[in-house]
């Protein structure tokens, strides 16, 4: 079956390309660019690493394609067929500043519904996988589902700085909320919600690699995935994304984004 196929490789592309992001953390000479601005970051190991995935599938997979954020896969336009979305490393600027807080993330996508997904957060040393239907994992032990009676009084929320711009009535549930967090990671963000160390995740400006593994392993533990008006999101867009346990995403929906 192709799954398991793509699932066994997948593993071991991982771990591989852990093993040498880890490996260029000890380099002094790591190459940074700025991309679209001064803080939106890639370097040298972002764009190998996505080189050796597109390699990698081109060889085992010559009819898959990849959407990747180095520009290593294709234009995807359509979402026929199976599609890697990758991110090779998510959190570039905790990466170059840190060394820690960054992870790679692998969505499959079969006929644009999210088949396996992967998230490897390399030096915090968790491995989050979900396959659709069989639950979410980290590190092997799967995650429980997600509560449907927090409150949001009760909830922690990430809300990034230019939603905070963008939603001005983010200010209320920041307000309203227990506390605010914020990772530098989209995808460790949406684990942070999908293992219920926050309650909901709303930023203004996502790709489709940055949400596309996270989106599969938060609805696998039962979080609810929208865009911010709370109307479904496709795998190939840009914007803004609003992740939430389900109870936190009806009140935030109801109380403040939906007014
Ligand atoms: C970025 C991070 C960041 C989010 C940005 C993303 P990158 O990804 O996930 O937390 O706020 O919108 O672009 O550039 O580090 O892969
Ligand atoms: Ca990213
Ligand atoms: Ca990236």
């Amino acid at each position: 079956m192709v799954l398991e196929k793509i699932d066994q490789l997948a593993r071991e592309w991982l771990e591989e390309a852990g093993n040498r992001i880890f490996m260029a953390l000890e380099q002094t000479n790591i190459e940074v660019e700025a991309k679209s601005d001064r803080n939106d970051l890639v370097t040298n190991v972002d764009k190998s690493t996505e080189r050796y995935f597109a390699e990698k599938i081109a060889e085992h997979f010559p009819d898959h394609r990849l959407l990747g954020e180095e520009g290593y896969g294709e234009e995807i336009t359509s979402l026929e067929g199976v599609i890697w979305v990758l991110d090779p490393i998510d959190g570039t600027v905790n990466f170059v500043e840190q060394k820690r807080n960054f992870a790679i993330s692998l969505g499959i996508y079969k006929e644009g519904i999210g088949e396996l997904a992967y998230i490897y957060d390399i030096i915090g040393g968790e491995f989050y996988f979900a396959k659709r239907g069989e639950g979410a994992f980290v590190n092997d032990v799967e995650i429980p589902k997600l509560s449907a009676d927090k409150k949001l009084e009760d909830a922690l929320v990430i809300i990034n700085t230019a939603a905070m711009h963008k939603f001005p009535q983010t200010l209320a549930i920041i307000k309203e909320a227990r506390g605010l967090r914020l990772y530098g990671a989209a995808t460790l963000e949406y684990m942070a919600v999908a293992t219920g160390r926050a309650d909901a995740y709303i930023s203004a400006n996502l790709a489709p690699w940055d949400i596309g593994a996270g989106k599969i392993i938060a609805e696998e533990v039962g979080a609810i995935v929208t865009r911010v008006d709370g109307t479904p999101m496709t795998i190939t867009e840009k914007g803004a994304s609003f992740v939430a346990s389900p109870g936190v995403h009806a009140e935030i929906l109801r109380d403040y984004l939906g007014k």
